[in-house]
């Protein structure tokens, strides 16, 4: 089955084109149009500004990914786009221009969940890939864990009670002059320097439960930081880096192995933005090699926000029936 996927949910306007079979999943093409320039300018998205972009964008970026896989939207089967959670207006117009090729061109109109489009990265990784699994979404906007049951059944078994594991990177990262979003150049400031200078309190919520909480480590880390501005020190970037990653990683870790333990998963999923990290790929590598489960982690240009997954979502979506017609609106939550 050919899919066309659209995505529009915060600051990229992606669209892609995937074949989708029983035993098989093949990115026919998948183009990601960032709008991280135009933030950058006001140290993270502005949703007006966001909604405008992808309506510039979004005509040209579909017919090139049809281009590119060498198809025309005749052959097409279903389009899928991405309709929740989202900032309104951004989602809205990824809404309206699916739901109008779909309507004009008469193609079934498949609404996806972002946060299951980010899981669904993960079937990319591996043909063999398939629920029921846990998976772990983390990323600019969520970190939640999910007891995937089917390919569309998600429950939520855990999430962050504030931030998200991204902001709380991009917000400590704005603090220490790294360019926006700062997740990326946090990864490889961490890789040079060497943790153990300063005491951050972890993310991990206690006791026996699969939450997080990212304000406390986030604060602590700006107040870390400007103190020492104010008393005329520089801040050791390399070494800071490394501790709060290792801060942010150890509580996902915890928070991962205990999990692992209560659902007796047979499969780990990471994917989402954050799921780039090396350092966290490498902790949950471990992780999973110590539990004797498979670890699926999605490559990483198919960790942020791109289409491929919102088409591959789809997929499934439409076997099991779940289509919408034009009366189908955009939903933030
Ligand atoms: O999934 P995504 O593209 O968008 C949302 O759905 O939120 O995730 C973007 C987030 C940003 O916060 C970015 O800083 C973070 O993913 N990110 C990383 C890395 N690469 C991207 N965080 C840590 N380490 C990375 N290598
Ligand atoms: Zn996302």
């Amino acid at each position: 089955m050919l899919l066309l996927g659209i995505e529009s949910s915060c600051d990229e306007t992606s669209a892609a084109v995937v074949r989708m079979e029983e035993n098989k999943r093949e990115i026919l093409s998948n183009i990601v149009a960032s709008q991280i320039e135009i933030h950058a300018l006001y140290g993270g998205v502005v949703p007006e500004i966001a909604g405008r972009a992808h309506i510039e964008a979004i005509s040209k970026i579909t017919y090139r990914a049809l281009d590119e896989a060498g198809v025309t939207l005749s052959d097409v089967d279903a389009i899928g786009v991405t309709a929740s959670p989202g900032l309104i207006g951004a989602l809205l117009v990824g809404v309206n221009f699916a739901k109008s090729l779909a309507f004009a061109n008469n193609i079934p109109l498949i609404p996806v969940n972002h946060v299951k489009g980010h899981a669904a990265a993960a079937y990319f990784a591996s043909n063999e890939l398939q629920p029921p699994y846990l998976a772990l979404v983390v990323s600019g906007g969520h970190t939640s864990f999910y007891n995937v049951r089917s390919y569309t059944d998600f429950e939520e078994i855990g999430s962050t009670r504030d931030d998200a594991a991204g902001e709380a990177f991009d917000k400590v990262g704005r603090v220490l002059g790294l360019p926006y979003p700062g997740g990326h150049e946090f990864d490889s400031l961490a890789s040079k320097g060497k943790a153990g200078k300063v005491k951050l309190p972890s993310p991990a919520i206690p006791g026996d439960n699969f939450d997080f909480s990212f304000s406390g480590v986030k604060t602590a880390s700006i107040n870390y930081i400007h103190n020492l501005e104010q008393k005329g020190e520089t801040v050791d970037r390399e070494s800071f880096a490394a501790d709060f990653t290792a801060c942010v990683c150890s509580a996902i870790e915890k928070k991962a192995e205990l999990a692992i333990k209560q659902t007796g998963c047979s499969a780990f999923v990471c994917a989402g933005g954050v799921s780039a990290n090396s350092h966290l790929r490498e902790a949950l590598k471990k992780l999973c090699s110590k539990h004797n489960i498979p670890l699926y982690l999605p490559s990483l240009s198919l960790c942020g926000d791109n289409a491929a997954m919102i088409a591959a979502q789809a997929y499934y979506e439409f076997l099991d029936g779940n289509t919408a017609d034009t009366h189908l609106n955009a939903s933030p939550v």
